[in-house]
């Protein structure tokens, strides 16, 4: 497993946290008991209808959100923004703006995402957010992290609907945000308020722009997703990614299932104790995402992404792979097979695979088992 947070990210969250008076990151009741309440109003979000939007956090669940939360989040924009770095041009300046910024987790995945893969790419981050104390806290994490002249900073304490891009925006990021909007509203009025949202928000991207939509890996946060961008694409975006394909997600056909990541990241050692005492895992980063963009993508070869744990047999591996299959509208999710005695690069391919990860074959495989001659390549995440 790897682990995605440096020692300089929580050497700032000590400093903030002394700044603001804030519970300091080691298992004390308060610190644990508060992050149990945030975890119980995230979850709320996902199985209750009714649950409303957590209200601004006092400072005991603020203290939670930066110690636990923040740490673990950043993982999340950090992976599913990859898919976005073979789409910024060299030496661009990206104007991005997180929508719902909250303590800044997820503007900060997307900035030490590009430092450590595109340093060439300068950033311009503007945070919204109706919660002003938790602006200001991402603000000094911020300054913290990044020198002076490394990335234009702004923040913006506003509600989320007030923000209308005008053609000047090159990524609109939203994680963990629509879950939290129109709560208690009939479910189908929801749903179309917050689609109005979104395809405003791709309305006004600059050419090439993009929205990155990261919402919790639960099953109704991430179907909710998935019908989102089922939406989006019949008003005539495109997705970019998770998905391979632009037909009907496969994973909605049937209502147990849902599409979402687990990826194999754990927390830093740090906090585990805090998780332990918490109740909460630490290893293994769940979220779910869509890329959404305006104009339409580039012609390529079939591809076909992990969309379940790889399934280990005795003599074989099996792996769920979503693909645009051959009905007309929706995609499919199959599960192919592999011996281990075969041997080779197209091999190493497929041992190589993870839940997430993209596939090629040459030629594409007829159903199920995957034979010898068929050529298995691994795609580079952002590729
Ligand atoms: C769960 S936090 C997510 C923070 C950050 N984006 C992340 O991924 O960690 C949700 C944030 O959305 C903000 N939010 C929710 N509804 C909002 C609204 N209507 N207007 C502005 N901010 C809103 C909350 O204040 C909160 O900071």
């Amino acid at each position: 497993m790897r682990t995605l947070v440096d020692a300089a990210l929580l050497a700032a969250i000590d400093a903030v946290a002394v700044e603001e008076k804030l519970l300091p990151r080691e298992p004390s009741r308060a610190l644990v008991e508060a992050i149990r309440e945030v975890s119980d109003s995230y979850n709320a979000l996902g199985r209750d209808p009714r649950a409303r939007r957590p209200s601004p956090h006092s400072s005991a669940g603020r203290s939670a959100r930066l110690q636990f939360f923040l740490p673990r989040d950043v993982g999340k924009s950090y992976e599913a923004a990859r898919d976005l770095l073979a789409r910024i041009p060299a030496g661009a300046k990206l104007r991005a703006v997180d929508v719902g910024a909250g303590l800044g987790a997820s503007a900060l995945g997307l900035a030490l995402l590009l430092r450590d893969e595109r340093p060439d790419v300068r950033l311009a981050l503007t945070l919204i957010d109706d919660d002003v104390a938790a602006l200001r806290v991402a603000a000094q994490l911020f300054r913290a992290l990044f020198p002076e002249d490394g990335i234009a900073l702004s923040t913006r304490a506003d509600g989320v609907y007030a923000f209308e891009g005008r053609g000047e925006v090159d990524l609109v990021l939203a994680s963990n945000v629509l879950c939290e909007l129109e709560r208690g509203v009939e479910p189908l009025l929801r749903a179309d308020k917050i689609a109005a949202l979104v395809h405003r928000w791709l309305r006004g991207l600059a050419p090439g722009g993009h929205v990155l939509l990261i919402e919790p890996a639960l099953k109704a946060t991430a179907r909710a997703l998935q019908s989102l961008r089922a939406r989006m694409l019949a008003a005539g975006f495109h997705v970019v990614a998770p998905c391979t394909h632009e037909k009907g997600c496969p994973l909605l056909v049937d209502e147990g299932d849902w599409c979402h990541e687990d990826r194999a990241v754990a927390l830093p050692s740090a906090l585990i104790p805090i998780a332990r005492a918490a109740g909460l895992h630490f290893e293994g980063l769940t979220f779910a995402y869509a890329l959404l963009c305006r104009e339409g993508l580039p012609q390529r070869s079939p591809r076909a992404r992990v969309v379940a744990p790889p399934r280990e047999a005795k003599g074989k591996r099996g792996l769920t792979l979503c693909h645009a299959g051959d009905d007309a509208t929706v995609g499919s999710s199959t599960t192919y097979e592999r011996l281990d005695r075969h041997r080779g690069a197209s091999h190493e391919a497929w041992l190589g695979a993870e839940r997430g990860s993209v596939l090629r074959f040459e030629p594409w495989p007829e159903a199920g088992r995957l034979d010898a001659d068929v050529r298995i390549e691994l795609e580079d995440p952002g590729e």
